[in-house]
């Protein structure tokens, strides 16, 4: 047997070492190495007896110690780090080699690395890697994109490495150059969308003067039904954790302020580009930039006169179950809405993703992990979708649930609960389905001031009218 490392993984910061660990444990040989060697030696001493490392302190002994065709995994900072590791690498490979970045880098930057290394007769492999670092060392949700070749020689050890459901990995061939890191990117849309629900639910049951305990519960029940989920999960975790300083539920002192390190703005941007509705993930980017504006929040608070947010229900279980179907109904159309732009970016970038298949290694392992998943997957793999909108169950689902939707919002709407994420859900609930849009009103001042032109519904070809003066 040889003595050489099946895989290797290039930076041990947490995800990296996690996904070393990850392999390890599952019987595969590793070769690691960090730019700064303590992480290293700190990884094998820590955890030297869960599995086979081979440490290696200069990057060309790394790469000595890998079996052909070489299989490396990148996870270290995004950008530039990213490019000069590559440069650094490349001139040590030889011809078939598979670099894998397992970062979250944006697409366009993963296409132009594989153009690179294929002119160089190597394999580079965008993955989007995820499930944070407990998904990493545990099994998290894989979508490798690169040449059909390379996936031949590292799909059956990612494949290994990713979570299951009943046996069938979390990780499957996504597509071409970029297509795994745009898929990785569209999950955080989701989930970007997914977490702003939540956090309106969370807005309405304060305002119906649910205690953060009373809400905890409400979640955890949830999380038994049709929304279980990871996020539900945790959110009840969340809400019931109380701050060890002053004993008020934690949620309470922290500043709500949201981070967001661009991969949600980056699924808009490139739904702008493709011309696909995202509204839903829009309003969750959004939502977070007004809530780290402080000036202008300080600057409003001051100025803007409303209903102080609290809300009077005469049932308050039967009120809490139209905010379960509200957030219910606006999550399926958060993921139709990624689905969509992942759809179109597959016919824009010539990738030919399957979306059913997408669905399929979502369901464990990643931070969106959901039991919707597994009715994604089943609608995608009995029929051809347009949109996940027109599956039979889905748009059932929602029509059963609708009246309880345009209630919560309209509620919201009157006491002065932002609910962005819930109103842009159903808006595109009613434009996908309304018979006429507006647009038919746009496209007549636009020929008005630009003669721009409109089509009729009567006859073939592009009109234009003096608007004053013709008719
Ligand atoms: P995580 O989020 O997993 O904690 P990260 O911030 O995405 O980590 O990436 C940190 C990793 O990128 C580290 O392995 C770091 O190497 P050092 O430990 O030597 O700092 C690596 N990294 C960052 N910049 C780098 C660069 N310019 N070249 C090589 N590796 C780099």
């Amino acid at each position: 047997m040889s003595n050489l490392a099946a895989v290797g993984v290039i930076g041990m910061a947490v995800m990296g070492s996690n996904l070393a660990r990850n392999l390890a444990r599952n019987g595969h040989r590793v070769a690691v190495w960090n730019r700064t060697p303590n992480k290293t030696n700190e990884l094998v001493a820590e955890h030297g007896h869960e599995g086979d490392f081979v440490p290696a302190v200069e990057l060309a002994d790394f790469v000595a110690s890998i079996e052909r065709p070489r299989r490396m995994i990148l996870m270290i900072k995004a950008g530039a780090p990213t490019d000069s590791t590559i440069d650094l690498l490349v001139p040590l490979l030889d011809e078939g080699d598979i670099v894998v970045d397992g970062g979250n880098a944006h697409f366009e930057d993963t296409r132009r690395r594989e153009l690179k290394l294929r002119d160089l007769g190597l394999h580079f492999v965008g993955a989007g890697i995820s499930g944070g670092e407990v998904g990493a060392l545990e099994g998290p949700s894989i979508m490798p994109g690169g040449s059909p070749e390379s996936y031949e020689a590292l799909g059956p050890i990612l494949e290994s490495i990713s979570a299951k459901v009943d046996g069938e990995p979390c990780c499957t061939y996504i597509g071409p150059d970029g297509a795994g890191h745009f898929v990785k990117m569209v999950h955080n849309g989701i989930e970007y969308a997914d977490m702003q629900f939540i956090g309106e639910a969370y807005e309405l049951l304060k305002a119906v003067g649910f205690s953060h305990d009373e809400m905890a519960d409400v979640f955890a029940t949830w999380n038994t039904g049709d929304l279980d989920s990871y996020l539900i999960e945790i959110t009840a975790e969340v809400l019931r954790k109380k701050d060890p300083r002053t004993g008020r539920p934690l949620v309470e002192v922290i500043v709500d302020a949201a981070g967001m390190k661009g991969t949600g703005t980056w699924t808009v941007q490139s739904a702008l580009n493709l011309g696909t509705p995202v509204n839903t993930i829009a309003e969750s980017v959004f939502a977070r930039a007004i809530s780290s504006a402080p000036e202008l929040r300080q600057a409003a608070r001051a100025a803007l006169q409303g209903p102080d947010a609290k809300i009077q229900v005469a049932d308050r279980e039967a009120f809490v179950e139209q905010i379960r179907q509200a957030l219910w109904a606006s999550k399926v159309v958060a993921y139709a809405q990624g689905l969509d732009e992942i759809r179109m970016a597959g016919a824009e970038y010539g990738w030919d993703i399957n979306v059913g298949e997408v669905a399929k290694i979502w369901r464990a392992g990643c931070i969106i992990r959901a039991k919707l998943l597994e009715r994604i997957r089943s609608e995608y793999a009995d029929r051809k979708l347009a949109t996940l909108l027109e599956a039979p169950s889905v748009a059932e689902g929602l029509a059963g649930s609708q009246d309880a939707w345009r209630e919560v919002v309209s509620v919201a709407v009157k006491a002065g609960v932002p609910v962005p994420g819930f109103a842009a859900a159903l808006a595109h609930y009613d434009q996908a389905r309304a018979p006429r849009l507006n647009a038919a009103l746009t496209q007549g001042l636009r020929d008005y001031f630009g003669a721009h032109t409109y089509r009729r519904i009567d006859a073939e070809g592009a009109f234009h009218i003096n608007w004053s003066t013709d008719g």
